[in-house]
């Protein structure tokens, strides 16, 4: 583990500390952003947990890719956890609190060493940290470096996040199973869209001291005493709802969305996948992208469920047989923990495996963005973790939702209620309504879902070209760190 020194020099270039939360969504957009402030000519250190990073330096082109910039460094620190655990979405809360007890006070050591200890690098003159690490913003004012949040969920859940204590005292919780679609009027902004069903998950528990639900209201509530916030999101996205976040963070960065910012930034459409870093802490099978290059146009229904999801044997046989049934072609990623410890292949029956191979073609990670944006793909059945949605809406590929947690769940609402870019199967996995939605989205209702999604790929691709907001905004960004660096 390095250190910096908080002494800074007039003469120093200013030099960011990237320190995002340690999941795969998380690293890969603040990934983007890190190589976007390398690019105007910033010194960046990408500092991640050890796990993350021997997964990066394994299975990317992290080193090689990021040689090209001399400011650029890759440090990491311990997440707390022994590195066999399995750090999956069920363990959310011992991952955290392992964070707390043990990252929090290494980080504040790592800026409180002195300059000698990282030259010849630069001192850290700014950090940029997810905005669920208060912590981070508690070391910042203490050593006095201006501090700005990088929130990696979705705007949208960010606000609900914001207002869990009005939702806490409108009497809202706690509800019965039987009054999931009873619609929530006191989250503003939301009005007429919002249903209990679409809170997240913890919040069905009903209970206020619910652990999650004070986790997520206390490191929300510190976001405001940052510097400003930066959102993975384009303002014809979400512009409403970025109209009240503001009245709680005004300086607002919208940048998204990253991937496609970084990519309009290169110029580099065209260009082949070396041309960028690979961040996935897994192997990618792109044998898929050879399978994908046989189908027709529009053909297949791409389906992942993210980095974090466990799902149950019911559930892997449910999809199953609703994929099979639908007729449809299907690439889907089943990650080998997709089970929690069991290995899947043997759940599925001989007969089901057999009829999948017809049409399906399963992989156990894929390089997502390249499949999105696969002329091949048609649907994307997922679990509509943030950066998932994002890739999916760049690419105007439309979406069938079956969220897990946190952010998820009001995400699948806004793609299929409020920006109609698809269908929100949430809290039902049945093989009848999986091949239904299937259908629906990839026949039935393909022109209207399809136009829907062109048209919000078209205004995602304007806001990071020239001129566009995103693409203004992190000028701004920039900008800001230099003068705020001095
Ligand atoms: C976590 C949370 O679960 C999510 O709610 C939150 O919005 C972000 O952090 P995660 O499971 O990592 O999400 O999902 P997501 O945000 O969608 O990110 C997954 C990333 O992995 C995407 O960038 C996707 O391109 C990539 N991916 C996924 C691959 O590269 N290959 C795959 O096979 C699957």
């Amino acid at each position: 583990m390095a250190g910096f020194m908080i002494v800074r020099s007039l003469h120093s270039p200013p030099h960011v500390l990237i320190f995002p939360l340690p999941f795969q969504g998380p690293v890969n957009s603040m990934l983007k952003l890190a190589e976007l402030l390398c690019l105007s000519g910033l010194h960046v250190t990408f500092l991640v947990t050890d796990h993350i990073r021997s997964r990066l330096l394994r299975f990317t082109n992290i080193q090689s890719h990021f040689s090209r910039y001399p400011g650029f460094h890759l440090d990491s620190i311990s997440d707390g956890l022994p590195e066999d655990h399995p750090r999956l979405g069920d363990q959310f809360m011992e991952m955290f609190n392992a964070f707390q007890a043990v990252t929090k006070p290494l980080f504040r050591q790592m800026l409180l060493l002195p300059a000698s200890a990282i030259a010849p690098r630069p001192p850290v003159t700014f950090i940029i940290a997810d905005g669920i690490l208060s912590f981070t913003i508690d070391v910042a004012k203490e050593i006095g470096l201006p501090i700005v949040c990088c929130c990696t969920i979705s705007p949208c859940s960010l606000w609900l996040f914001f207002c869990l204590p009005i939702l806490l005292q409108s009497g809202e919780f706690p509800f019965q199973e039987n009054e999931l679609d009873v619609l929530i009027t006191c989250v503003p902004g939301m009005e007429g869209v919002l249903r209990r069903r679409d809170l997240p998950n913890f919040c069905r528990s009903g209970d206020p001291d619910d652990p999650n639900i004070r986790l997520f209201m206390t490191e929300r509530h510190q976001v405001p005493r940052a510097d400003g916030l930066i959102l993975n999101t384009f303002e014809d996205l979400e512009g409403p709802l970025l109209s009240q976040i503001r009245t709680l963070c005004p300086n607002l960065y919208t940048i998204g969305p990253l991937h496609a910012h970084l990519k309009a930034r290169l110029a580099v459409d065209t260009a082949p996948a070396s041309s960028f870093s690979s961040s996935s802490f897994r192997q990618e099978d792109r044998t898929c992208l050879s399978w994908l290059d046989e189908q027709p146009p529009k053909s297949v229904v791409y389906v992942s469920f993210g980095s974090l999801v466990t799902i149950t044997e019911e559930q892997l046989v449910e999809f199953w047989v609703g994929l099979v049934n639908s007729g449809k072609r299907f690439l889907w990623v089943i990650r080998p923990d997709s089970m929690a410890g069991k290995e899947w292949e043997s759940q599925i029956p001989t007969e089901l495996r057999e009829e999948a191979k017809k049409r399906g073609y399963i992989v156990g990670w894929a390089p997502q963005e390249e499949v999105l944006g696969h002329p091949s793909v048609g649907a994307f059945l997922t679990h509509s973790g943030w950066n998932s949605t994002l890739e999916s809406v760049f690419e105007g590929v439309p979406m069938i939702c079956w969220p897990y947690f946190v952010d998820q769940q009001i995400n699948s609402r806004f793609v299929g209620e409020v920006w109609k870019l698809g269908l929100d199967m949430k809290d039902t996995c049945d093989r009848v309504i999986v091949e239904k939605m299937v259908n629906d989205v990839m026949d039935v209702r393909k022109e209207e879902f399809s136009r829907s999604a062109e048209r919000m790929a078209n205004l995602a691709r304007q806001s990071v070209s020239k001129g566009g907001f995103s693409s203004v905004n992190l000028d701004r960004l920039i900008e800001d760190i230099r003068s705020m660096s001095c």
